[in-house]
């Protein structure tokens, strides 16, 4: 039987390709577009550009040619299609902090540019709140010349999913539907019903502000066990013993270390670029400066030596993404006290590493004088182990 949509997922990355194959293999006809041309080819021919997502190969290989299609060509895309949802980045610049909305514009013009009556458009990125039913809805509604709320449908839903296991949490999060008026919330918890655990609230923005919250109660938590870190350190207190130690259902203290990547350090600043916040402030502030703690432990370490390697150059283990990585900000600081810096990650090679993060590779572990251990790459444990006085071990990784 037919689901009564044909949908169109706009944004084929580490989030919307995920979901482009969790919907098509529900049985539900998929149109993937994205602007990387060789991207859409890859998929319609079966391969999978993302490997390292588990799962996702299968879903490709399964779905590609028959319910999960994809193109280069947004509009065609969006004329074929009767729910559309909008799963592209957002960044936000490095100095000002302001988000560039420009990809979403994009975006959205193209939906409108396509949009029949009744349609419902979704916007899943993660946004400032009231995006959806200012910025969104306006260019929709221009583009298209139809109202929103009435000829066609508008709502936000955030994705909650995490790079590298986006198939199984897809599945298991329940999924926040909030539309710009009931009617678009209803037609949405329709569309997400047919391949996913959708649960309603009251409005877009309400959908928006949680997943920003999410975002913002692990950075100030992680804030709090980074204090906690150098709490212990003063009284000589092994802070992973005492964090176990502390553990019950009303205390569960976050690991400390960096805090990279494209959500949990930017979502803060959805909300401080618009208002005071002072301990969402504080706790950024006091996670961006963990760089430096962890710098100077490793300069520490090296004495004289000028060789310092950083071991997991992306922003997390296991995934290829070096947007917002903290290892930029060890690099740059290593830099400007003169030292060597060398790196290595099981995702980069030799030539990726010089080219993506403008370092050499660590060719011989024992050549360096110190190294920090970023994240938890499992692949250099016992090389690693050898030589642990030499390491600043960030996640307790070797234990
Ligand atoms: N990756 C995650 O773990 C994650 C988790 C939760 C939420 N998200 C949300 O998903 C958004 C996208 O993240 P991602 O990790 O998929 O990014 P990504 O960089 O992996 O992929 C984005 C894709 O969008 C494409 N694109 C850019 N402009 C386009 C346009 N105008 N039309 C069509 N395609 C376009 C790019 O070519 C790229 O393939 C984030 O901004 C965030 O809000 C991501």
């Amino acid at each position: 039987m037919s689901s009564g949509f044909k949908v169109s997922v706009i944004g084929l990355g580490k989030a919307g390709l995920p979901l482009a194959a969790v919907i098509a293999d529900a049985g539900i006809e998929v149109i993937g577009v994205d602007v990387d041309k060789q991207r859409a080819e890859d998929i319609n021919s079966g391969k999978n550009p993302i490997p390292e997502e588990n799962g996702l190969s299968e879903l490709i290989k399964k779905n590609h040619g028959k319910n999960l299609k994809a193109t280069s060509d947004p509009i065609a895309a969006a004329k074929e299609s009767n729910a559309h949802i909008v799963i592209v980045p957002l960044f936000i610049d490095e100095s000002t902090k302001k988000p560039d909305f420009s990809i979403i514009e994009k975006a959205m013009e193209n939906v409108g540019k396509g949009l029949k009556k009744g349609d419902i458009v979704v916007l899943e990125t993660t946004v400032p709140v009231k995006t959806t039913e200012t910025l969104a809805k306006g260019i929709l509604e221009k583009n298209s010349k139809l109202k929103a709320g009435t000829d066609f449908y508008l709502a936000h839903s955030p994705e909650r999913i995490m790079t590298g296991y986006s198939i199984s949490r897809f599945r298991e999060f329940p999924k926040l539907v909030g539309g710009i008026n009931s009617e678009s919330t209803e037609k949405a918890f329709g569309l997400y019903k047919k391949f996913a655990n959708p649960v309603k609230v009251s409005n877009a923005g309400t959908a928006e502000l949680a997943k920003i919250a999410e975002g913002i109660y692990r950075d100030v938590n992680i804030a709090l066990a980074n204090e906690l870190l150098k709490v212990s350190e003063k009284y000589g207190i092994d802070f992973w013993e005492m964090k176990e130690a502390a553990r019950h259902q009303y205390c569960s203290i976050l690991e400390p270390g960096n805090v990279g990547g494209h959500c949990i350090p930017v979502y803060p600043w959805f909300v401080l670029n618009e208002m005071e916040a002072p301990l969402i402030k504080e706790a950024r502030k006091l996670n961006d400066g963990m760089a430096e703690y962890y710098v100077k432990k490793a300069i520490n370490i090296a004495g004289k030596g000028k060789k310092i390697g950083i071991v997991g150059l992306s922003y997390r283990e296991g995934v290829k993404e070096k947007a917002y990585s903290r290892a930029f900000a060890v690099i740059r600081l290593l830099r400007d006290k003169g030292y060597e810096v060398y790196g290595i990650d099981a995702m980069y090679n030799e030539n990726e590493i010089k080219k993506e993060f403008g370092i050499e590779a660590i060719k011989d572990f024992n050549k360096m004088d110190s190294i920090i251990l970023m994240n938890k790459n499992s692949e250099y444990i016992g090389k690693l182990k050898k030589m642990r006085n030499r390491v600043v071990d960030v996640k307790n990784t070797l234990k």
